[in-house]
């Protein structure tokens, strides 16, 4: 019997560099068959928002984080997720796992923001303490319950699934898979450590943020003292792979490749490539880091959106710690600027000038995460 080995369905970095020349020299760039409306109720609908978190977050296998962020025995993270506080931990035999993060006894959370080291998790209330794994281990003055059966008083997990560097979660009955994951095989380098961890809130719908990470049609317009400069405005690749996609948004540099032969270009250091995990997630990359973007929605019109910053660079290395801070400032310029516009439409909903927002054919890859949103919620 022969082994099938599944077909790849993103394009490999000579095809993308190809496609990209190609664009280039015609000023094209990806279109998708339609345009395509969403209403902008969908953005503004408290009903809609809380079907979004109980039938999409917490049904569908969601990245939580980088495996970076608990990587060693003991390390944790508390935080919530999709309006659930969630405890993260990894375990003395290097397996993730995750919890609700409520004490059994009475409720109070066991542990908040992250930290490493841990070789147990004890309630700071009246002390309950449970293992790495969520077992309880230890009742203080056990004889004021007689009939507590250990056994079945360990933390609540929530099932977990490491895979390709990401930590997923799927915290309800699973109703929806996110199948074509294994394309991120290879995407997050298993030498990647956590540089740092920042996180913001943003007065604004997570789908608005979502948006901005997806699109080059705003290059010029918004960024035109930063991006523009190195990249160029409206030329992407756009592919799709089951739920999720990913953008390619070259930098002028990428044309050096026109004198490299088609069979040995590598696109290191020629764009950014954004992946966007269905349904809140991004993962996006720089010469010299990843970045792993959570949009954790917490109200219809607020989000908090956490980056988890990965790099191979060594900690002692003066020169590369120099030129990835150079690289993380030149981010957050831009970065600001895509937030300043979230907070403006986010203002402009009120207005209620627009029944629908229409997304260009370039704007494929908001159509095609709205239309599986869409497909789940009927
Ligand atoms: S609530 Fe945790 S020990 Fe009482
Ligand atoms: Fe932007």
């Amino acid at each position: 019997m022969t082994a099938v080995t599944p077909a790849r369905t993103l394009a490999d970095e000579q095809a993308v560099a190809q496609r990209i020349l190609d664009h280039i020299d015609h000023h094209t760039t990806d279109l998708s068959e339609h345009t395509w409306r969403e209403p902008v109720a969908n953005y503004r609908s408290t009903e809609r928002f809380e079907r979004e978190l109980a039938e999409v977050f917490r049904r569908c296998p969601t990245p939580v984080c980088p495996s970076a962020a608990v990587s060693a025995p003991g390390d944790y993270l508390a935080r919530d997720v999709a309006g659930t506080p969630i405890l993260v931990a990894r375990g003395r035999d290097g397996v993730v796992r995750a919890f609700r993060n409520a004490c059994r006894h009475r409720g109070v959370p066991l542990a908040d923001g992250a930290g490493c080291g841990r070789t147990a998790f004890v309630c700071r209330y009246h002390g309950w303490t449970y293992g790495l794994d969520g077992a309880l281990r230890h009742v203080p003055d056990g004889y004021g319950f007689p009939d507590l059966d250990p056994a079945e008083h360990g933390l609540v997990p929530v099932r977990t699934e490491e895979r390709h560097g990401l930590v997923f979660l799927t915290q309800d009955e699973p109703a929806h898979h996110n199948d074509a994951l294994d394309e991120l095989a290879g995407l997050i380098p298993p030498d990647a450590h956590l540089h740092g961890t920042t996180q913001i809130d943003i007065p604004a719908n997570w789908k608005i943020v979502m948006d901005g990470f997806l699109e080059g049609y705003h290059l010029r317009a918004t960024h035109r003292q930063t991006f523009y400069p190195i990249q160029f405005d409206n030329l992407n690749v756009i592919e799709r792979f089951g739920r999720n996609s990913r953008v390619a948004f070259p930098y002028r540099r990428i044309n050096k490749l026109r004198e490299v032969a088609a069979e040995d270009r590598s696109l290191d250091g020629m764009l950014t490539f954004v992946y966007h995990l269905f349904p809140n997630v991004v993962v996006a990359t720089f010469p010299l880091n990843l970045a792993v973007i959570v949009h954790e929605p917490l109200a219809v019109d607020r989000t908090r959106t956490i980056t988890y910053t990965l790099t191979r660079v060594a900690g002692d290395d003066a020169e590369g710690q120099a030129a990835l801070k150079q690289g993380l400032d030149f981010a957050d310029e831009g970065v600001a600027e895509d937030r300043e516009m979230v907070r403006a439409i986010q203002r402009g909903l009120a207005s209620r000038a627009n029944e629908h927002f229409v997304f260009g054919r370039f704007e494929g890859a908001l159509t095609h995460y709205h239309r599986q949103l869409g497909s789940i919620l009927g």
